[in-house]
């Protein structure tokens, strides 16, 4: 006898299978009991009828705890009322190990409470779909670069220096001195790139950001390109390409677990090129035009990101943010030296920024004044300003949020949901 995983029961139509798995639900009706098993590709149903089981078995079924692992054995049948259409007529019921009383039932729970339970709420349909499309979310993106010639880089994690500015620095002994968790592998990536043309480096990112919105964690993943003799223009249009890929292979492969989310898909079919582009200025004229009390200056937060990201049907590109508000290595625009070569994506439907990037500074001294403009110690980024020192190109490259992108795709509403650990200001456990 075969032991079968349920995304391929299909294939076992009136055979005798070996099912193992978790007890999801459980009920009983006169002579017969059903069993919902879950084993991590699917749930199905599978019925004991007393006059086909052991007796054993049959008792067994009728009061075994939730989420006690179990072996099952029995007929696969096709079942029109099925949500998957198949159903398991069960010969014997083996119990692995039997679960204590779970703490997560069906009445509803506090989130504190599910936080607390992560490592269990990760069993729930709503908390597997959402693995699922993450994993075919990561997956997606590495192929786009992969397909497009990209190389494949790791950047570090234990770093000397701030990336995206010192107030967001979380520090840790080494040693007998400090270092920084990475907050981004951008810098790597800039000397990757101009060793091996277009990578990308994929790897968690580290933020200690006081905010509790639903859109920060203090460890995030970002898929993070870059390119030697790109501009910002080229960057766009990669970051455009990505987004559309991500979304289309998701439609395609994960229409059961966008289901099982309940999400409205009609605004995702609508994600393919071109998305709109505005500049900065634009931005504020839109926010003004719907009333807000916006300054020329200051940096959008999530209530404004809210405005325009719902001002457009696809997502939008903001480009052209005053060079104040933005870190050091981004280059400043030869038409207004007021102005940044960066790049956000903001995603539909109000979610806001998923992506950030831009064109970085090629010259040696305008960086070099930069750094010191930021307050930033030049010792520790001497290897970076190397990258000015020899051979300095044009170049570009930008960070895509995994978490807040898939918040976007899936439609849920905080990014807690869309790590399977997530790291917040006030959680650390489990
Ligand atoms: O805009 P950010 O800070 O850009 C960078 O880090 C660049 N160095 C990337 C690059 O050009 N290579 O971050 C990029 C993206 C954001 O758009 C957002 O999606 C995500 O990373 N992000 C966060 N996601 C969750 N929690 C946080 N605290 C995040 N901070 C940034
Ligand atoms: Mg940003």
């Amino acid at each position: 006898m075969d032991w079968v995983t349920i995304d391929k029961i299909s294939h076992h139509v009136d055979k005798t299978v070996e099912l193992r798995g978790w007890v999801a639900n459980r009920r009983s009706s006169g002579k017969i009991r059903f069993l919902q098993i879950r084993d991590g590709q699917g749930v199905i149903q599978c019925v004991f009828m007393a006059d086909r089981v052991p007796a054993e078995a049959f008792d067994l079924a009728d009061k075994i705890p939730y989420e006690s692992s179990v072996i099952v054995h029995g007929v696969v049948r096709r079942d029109p009322r099925s949500a998957i259409g198949f159903e398991i007529t069960a010969e014997e019921l083996v119990l692995v190990s039997e679960a204590e009383p779970y703490p997560i039932t069906k009445k509803e729970h506090g989130v504190g409470f599910l936080m607390d339970h992560r490592h269990l709420w990760l069993r729930s349909s709503r908390q597997t779909a959402l693995m699922k499309i993450r994993s075919v979310l990561t997956r997606s993106a590495r192929a786009y670069f992969d397909d497009l010639g990209f190389v494949s880089v790791e950047a570090p994690i234990l770093t000397p220096t701030a990336c995206e500015g010192t107030t967001s620095l979380f520090e840790v002994g080494y040693f007998d001195r400090s270092a920084y968790l990475t907050q981004s592998g951008q810098l790597y990536g800039e000397a990757a790139a101009m060793a091996l043309g277009k990578i990308y480096v994929y790897g968690p990112s580290f933020r200690a950001e006081k905010s509790k919105t639903r859109r920060h964690l203090t460890e995030f993943w970002m898929i993070e390109p870059e390119m030697a003799f790109w501009d910002l223009n080229d960057t766009i249009g990669l970051a455009e390409g990505l987004v559309c890929r991500i979304v289309s292979e998701i439609l395609d492969k994960c229409s059961e677990s966008l289901q099982s989310l309940e999400r409205d898909t009609t605004h995702l079919k609508k994600v393919i090129p071109p998305f709109p582009r505005i500049t900065y200025s634009e931005g504020v004229h839109i926010l003004k035009n719907r009333g807000s009390q916006f300054n020329w200056g200051d940096d959008f937060g999530a209530d404004e990101e809210a405005i325009l990201s719902e001002a457009f049907e696809k997502p939008v590109f903001v480009t052209h943010y005053p060079g104040s508000i933005k870190p050091f290595y981004m280059k400043r625009d030869p038409a207004d030296d007021n102005l940044a070569l960066a790049v956000d994506l903001l995603a539909s439907e109000g979610y806001g920024e998923i992506i950030g990037g831009g064109q970085r500074e090629d010259s040696f001294d305008t960086l070099q004044q930069r750094i010191a403009e930021h307050g930033l110690d030049q010792g520790p980024l001497e290897w970076y300003l190397d990258l000015r020192r020899y051979g300095s190109v044009t170049h570009a490259g930008f960070g895509l949020g995994i978490e807040r992108a898939l918040a976007w795709i899936t439609g849920i509403h905080h990014v807690r949901e869309t790590i399977p650990f997530p790291r917040l200001m006030d959680r650390l456990y489990p």
